[in-house]
């Protein structure tokens, strides 16, 4: 279980404070296939990084199981996001240099896995996303746009995570890939993986379980 609490976080680095997440509060179950939706600027990335811990709040709470990541140490965050989460961006964010499946093995690096295991279990991942046979060892260049989001999605799985984090993972799509990759995420949750989306687009969130919306930072569906 996610529990936001009544969490609020104020950017004052400009002249005028932006309050970006406005005492917003909810809970998602595990295995939830969850979106959260509204205009560009309304706050939907910043609460992605505040439950990402790549942010800390102003304000409020977010329980992730029974770890209360908003008041977590520098170092226990870092933990947090190697294990617990896994993130997948708009734009991929793979390494350009590295072959499919090597960007798949470098989050397992930083967790320690064996050398040995890193590539079965990587290939293995590549696999279950539907990405096969010699494209695995393609650079994401040679790769499509759809295939290059499997390769961030196998690499979000890399270390067995529970909470999966993507920041409008349809953006730089077709419609028609956008569709299959909403699937794939849909099936993460199968094994009870919570899966959020961060989208714009509408057709992604119909196919999600719950769907919070937010203006000016704040949650309209409360
Ligand atoms: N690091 C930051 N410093 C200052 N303001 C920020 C920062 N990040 C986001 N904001 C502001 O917070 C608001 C919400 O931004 P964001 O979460 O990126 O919205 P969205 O993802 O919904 O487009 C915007 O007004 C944005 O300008
Ligand atoms: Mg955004």
């Amino acid at each position: 279980m996610i529990t936001i609490s009544h969490l609020t976080k104020t950017f004052t680095s400009s002249a005028e404070p932006v309050t970006a997440v406005n005492d917003v509060s909810f809970s998602v179950a595990d295995g939830t296939f969850a979106s959260i939706v509204g205009m560009s600027g309304s706050g939907k990335s910043t609460l992605l990084s505040l439950l990402g811990g790549l942010d800390q709040p102003t304000s409020g709470t977010i329980t992730v199981g029974d770890q209360v990541i908003s008041t977590e140490s520098d170092r226990a965050l870092i933990d947090y996001r190697r294990s617990i989460v896994g993130f997948v961006f708009q734009g991929f964010n793979l390494i350009p240099n590295m072959s499919a499946i090597e960007n798949v093995m470098l989050p397992m690096e930083f967790a320690n896995v064996p050398k040995a295991e890193r590539r079965t279990r990587a290939a293995d991942l590549l696999n279950q996303v539907g990405l096969t046979g010699e494209k695995q060892d393609r650079r994401p260049a040679k790769l499509s746009g759809g295939e290059q989001q499997r390769v961030a999605i196998a690499r979000a799985l890399a270390n067995d995570p529970s909470v999966i984090l993507a920041d409008e993972p349809t953006g730089n799509l077709d419609s028609k890939t956008g569709k299959v990759i909403v699937d794939l995420l849909k099936s993460l949750t199968a094994d009870g993986t919570t899966v959020i989306v961060v989208t714009h687009d509408r057709s992604l969130a119909a196919k999600t379980d719950v769907t919070f919306e937010l203006e000016d930072g704040k949650l309209l569906n409360a």
